[in-house]
């Protein structure tokens, strides 16, 4: 834990070479140019791994899903190099009393099968909130349920929001991960039975930085974390997300909107249209109201996102995911373009894709090649 950066990869044998490369991903994933990567790499020789702790909520594990598959840069350089990631329930072997170590919590009796049984349990995680308050970074998957007094979801034999509360006091900053932590997620759709909320209640003064997304993208969690673990607090919108990852709607850099432009749209799913890969704003699509970076930097290091398949973003990342459906409904309030469609026009727009193909192209050519290279 109180190794840097660059020792930790100095004692895996990694040469200087390969960790400058590294900085010069880091920089990428983070939107920086890849001339602050020695700027970067001396930060790494300076920085501490960071401390770690991630707590679920009520949620389905898919931020986990999507954060192990991360491959620019790959997770297990993150967790096992870059960060001291101390407890985590999905990516941790052991579970409950197999994680203790040190730091002792004495817990009220339990009435089991009639037994009453006095449970004490010393867990690794409580020694971390106690001996590093106020240094590490906790991040949060799932949403929190009041409801019933917080009986929806219990950890350590007590509700979660009572281990959430210690935690988050104790915390240097908080990320929320996802969707469900970020503004409530599915459990907190009508009719909420649980009353479950967003970290927004839980934050105890510390900073909180919001990644939404059902799941987000990998890159994306990977981005900010290390960006706050390296540079501090990233740039935030007003709804507290890292701009450079929230800055643009979906609509803005889709690859179909010269086909929005002309007016040319899909009516149904399996139409002609659909297989002209033509805008799907009639069939439901979400891009236009929705903040997020599944245009430019796609998913599996750039290879697709919904839009591509041929769906239509549904707008997991925004505010009212999970209530802002039916899915497939047109969405309101969007002023549509006032064309006629012709020859010429379609010329345009296919020169328009093109480009849009390209620039496409060039980015997930460039998270392939950083793959590539990293396996070199
Ligand atoms: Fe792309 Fe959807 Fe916008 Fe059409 S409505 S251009 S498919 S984001
Ligand atoms: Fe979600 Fe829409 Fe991206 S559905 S994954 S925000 S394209």
């Amino acid at each position: 834990m109180s190794k840097t950066i660059w020792e930790s990869f100095k004692e895996k044998g990694i040469s200087r070479r390969e960790f400058l490369k590294f900085a010069t991903y880091v920089a990428g994933i983070m939107g920086l140019a890849p001339s602050m990567a020695g700027e970067i790499a001396k930060k790494m020789e300076k920085t501490k791994k960071p401390i770690v702790l991630w707590y679920h909520g009520l949620e389905c594990t898919g931020c986990s899903e999507s954060f192990i598959r991360s491959n620019a840069p790959y997770v297990t350089d993150l967790v096992i190099d870059v960060l001291s990631l101390e407890a985590d329930d999905t990516l941790q072997a052991s579970s409950g009393v197999m994680v203790e170590e040190g730091g002792k919590l004495v817990y009220p009796t339990l009435d089991i099968n009639g037994k009453k049984v006095s449970v004490e349990f010393n867990r690794h995680v409580h020694k971390i909130i106690e001996e590093h308050k106020g240094e590490y970074i906790l991040a949060v998957e799932g949403g929190i349920p009041l409801g019933n007094d917080g009986r929806y979801c219990i950890v350590e034999g007590k509700p979660y929001k009572e281990v959430l509360e210690e935690a988050a006091k104790n915390a240097k900053a908080i990320i929320a991960v996802g969707t469900c932590s970020s503004w409530g997620g599915i459990q907190a759709a009508k009719p909420n039975p649980t009353n479950s909320v967003s970290m927004d209640g839980f934050t105890f003064g510390k900073p909180l930085i919001k990644i939404p997304g059902c799941p987000p993208i990998p890159e994306v969690i990977t981005g900010t974390i290390l960006h706050l673990a390296l540079f501090g607090m990233p740039p935030l919108d007003d709804q507290g997300r890292p701009k450079q990852f929230f800055g643009n709607r979906i609509h803005d850099t889709c690859y179909r909107r010269p086909f929005f432009n002309a007016g040319q749209f899909v009516e149904k799913p399996d139409d002609d249209a659909a297989k002209k890969g033509w805008c799907l704003y009639k069939i439901g699509c979400r891009g236009p109201t929705t903040y997020a970076s599944c245009g430019n930097l796609r998913w599996f290091g750039g290879i697709s996102y919904p839009i591509q398949s041929g769906a239509p973003c549904i707008g997991c990342a925004d505010k009212n995911f999970w209530d802002n459906g039916p899915f497939f409904d047109r969405l309101k309030g969007v002023v549509l373009p006032n064309v006629e469609v012709n020859a010429d026009k379609v010329g345009v727009i296919a020169a328009g894709v093109t480009a849009a193909a390209l620039a496409t192209h060039a980015v997930a050519a460039g998270i392939r090649h950083f793959n590539n290279k990293e396996e070199d």
